[in-house]
């Protein structure tokens, strides 16, 4: 049976790859920061020399909202790059056979399509320019190491806004999906406003983590894996559907406020997911209210046990 490293075990993706594996005839591994810190080099050397995996499935990252990237510009360039270069480098020299290494819908120039092939056509946004650079150099590498190490089947995946069980539910991160659940959670036990930022009718697009993680465990089963592939939501919402799902699916009597003083958020682009359904045309994302149901109810029943 093939060996599958995953690596961030303990994270939004991670855990998820956890939860579906039993579906799949893979040996997994599930590694996290008490295997080894992989920005270290020689954690990184022995933990695919103890494991010897078949695939990579590499999730660990550094990863925050717009506020923890700008306090943090260095932070996240450094750790990032430092963990991508060591897994694919190692990965390659151990006869890794497949590796799965996760980018950002963030490295995507400013104002162009969100496109497999626009990821390098311009500067990124600037608010997170060191993440979303670091997260380029995932596919840089892998151009280089196909070229001189003939290492087809690795990819960098692009991933959407994800949400879902296990998120970091921060209210100040500054992801839409975790911190509304949060709010709700207290506005719900707690009797505060349920208050959301803007009118609500900024329009986005949010894949449920799930949905991430079947499509990638799907490919490992796959002869041949693309380059590189975009997998994010293919349907937009407004905040206000998100909002208005979300009292529904937490049973919240009360009705949900617009503060229209604060403001609505960047504007949103579509992704281009023509490759995504070249490989999947039958795949089925879990619509808005079971993923939102699924998510909020994790939250309550793991109060206060959550990533905050
Ligand atoms: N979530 C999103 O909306 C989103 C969107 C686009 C792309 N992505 C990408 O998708 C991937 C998975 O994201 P996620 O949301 O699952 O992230 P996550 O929940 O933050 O999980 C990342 C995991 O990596 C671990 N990690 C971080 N630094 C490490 C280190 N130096 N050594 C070992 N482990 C380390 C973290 O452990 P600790 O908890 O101990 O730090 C955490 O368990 C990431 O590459 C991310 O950049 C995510």
């Amino acid at each position: 049976m093939k060996k599958v490293l995953v690596t961030g075990g303990g994270g939004l993706v991670g855990s998820s790859i956890e939860r579906l594996s039993k579906y799949y005839d893979y040996d997994f591994i599930f590694s996290s920061r008490k295997d080894g810190d992989l920005c270290v080099e020689r954690d990184v050397k022995n933990l695919l020399f103890k494991y010897k995996p078949n695939y990579v499935i590499h999730t660990a990252a550094k990863v925050g909202g717009i506020a923890g990237n700008l306090a943090a510009q260095a932070d996240y360039f450094y750790q990032n790059l430092l963990m991508n270069a060591y897994m694919i480098h190692h990965s390659a020299v151990n006869n890794v056979e497949k590796l799965f290494a996760f980018t950002s819908v963030c490295v995507f120039p400013d104002g162009k399509e969100m496109e497999e092939s626009n990821m390098h056509t311009g500067p990124p946004f600037e608010a997170n320019f060191a993440y979303a650079h670091a997260k380029r150099m995932v596919d840089v590498q892998i151009r280089a190491y196909k070229d001189q190490y003939k290492v087809n089947n690795y990819c960098s995946i692009i991933p959407g806004n994800i949400f879902g069980e296990n998120d970091l539910f921060d209210l100040a991160s500054g992801h839409v999906i975790p911190s509304l659940i949060h709010k709700m959670y207290k506005a719900k036990h707690e009797g505060e406003d349920f208050v959301v930022w803007g009118d609500g009718s900024a329009i986005r697009e949010f894949l449920y983590v799930d949905d991430i993680s079947r499509i990638i465990l799907e490919l490992l089963g796959e002869e041949d894996v693309p380059e590189r592939l975009l997998i994010s939501g293919e349907t937009q919402y407004s905040i206000k559907e998100i909002a208005e799902t979300l009292k529904e699916v937490a049973e919240y009597p009360r009705e949900v406020i617009y503060d229209t003083s604060k403001p609505k958020g960047q504007a949103s682009r579509k992704s281009n997911l023509t490759l995504l359904r070249s490989l999947f045309p039958d795949f089925e994302f879990t619509n808005l209210k079971d993923s939102l149901a699924k998510s909020y109810l994790w939250f309550e029943n793991n109060y206060p046990n959550v990533r905050l």
